[in-house]
């Protein structure tokens, strides 16, 4: 199995005066819910559709709100064993923050949560033929997320009658951090992420790029 270390960047922790988290769950400012995103955790009341090769199990790239309110929702997900980009269009439905999504039948994804430079939480109603199935997804700005939004994706589970033993963690990212230099409060910090996943390898996701281009 191939290791691949990704040292993802290297940031100032200050460990005093820490923020509040602006925890948004209406009108949100699909401006500030663009950019990038990894995906971490899924869970659905039907496994197969989020276990390995099923069609749920994909992680997003980024998500980009267009003038016409509609937003575009890139992924990728390993088709046949090759990574592959999964680009969606989602229209905004009447209801303020639902949107039409086809794909494996029909979806309507609602955006449930979000603290914009942290995470993200997405109910998604999957409608396959006759088969109905309720999916969340975590989506966090870094992979090694707080444990806070892990804990928020059991209650949406609770709420949703979703099993919390159905929660999958595929961020594959074992995120490492190490502290250079406690300088007054504040650590600088190296990330070094190592991933087994092929697909989070994928050229222009989750690599050096992604902090380039912050
Ligand atoms: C918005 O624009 C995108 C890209 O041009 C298009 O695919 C989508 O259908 C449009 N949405 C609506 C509601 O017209
Ligand atoms: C997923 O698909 C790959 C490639 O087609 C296959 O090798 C693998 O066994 C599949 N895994 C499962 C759990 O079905």
């Amino acid at each position: 199995m191939k290791l691949l270390l990704l040292c993802l960047g290297l940031t100032l922790l200050c460990v005093h005066g820490q923020e509040k988290r602006d925890v948004v769950t209406s009108n949100f400012d699909m401006a500030k819910i663009s950019g990038e995103w990894y995906t971490v955790l899924l869970a659905a009341d039907s496994m197969e559709k989020i276990e390995e090769n099923g069609s749920f199990r994909m992680f997003m790239e980024y998500i980009q709100a267009l003038d016409n309110s509609s937003l575009l929702l890139k992924y990728h997900k390993e088709i046949n064993g090759e990574c592959t980009e999964l680009p969606f269009v989602a229209d905004e439905t009447e209801e303020e923050g639902v949107y039409d999504v086809p794909y494996d039948g029909y979806n309507w994804v609602q955006i449930a949560e979000a603290v914009y430079n942290e995470y993200l939480i997405s109910y998604t109603l999957n409608i396959d033929h006759e088969k109905i199935t309720k999916i969340i997804e975590l989506d966090a700005r870094n992979p090694d997320v707080s444990p806070q939004p892990k804990k928020r994706i059991e209650e949406h589970c609770q709420k949703y009658g979703i099993p919390t033993e159905n929660v999958v963690d595929v961020s594959n990212a074992e995120t490492h951090s190490v502290s250079l230099w406690a300088i007054r409060g504040c650590l600088l910090t190296v990330f070094c992420s190592a991933s087994a996943d092929p697909c989070s390898q994928a050229p222009g996701n989750h690599g050096s790029q992604s902090s380039s281009a912050e």
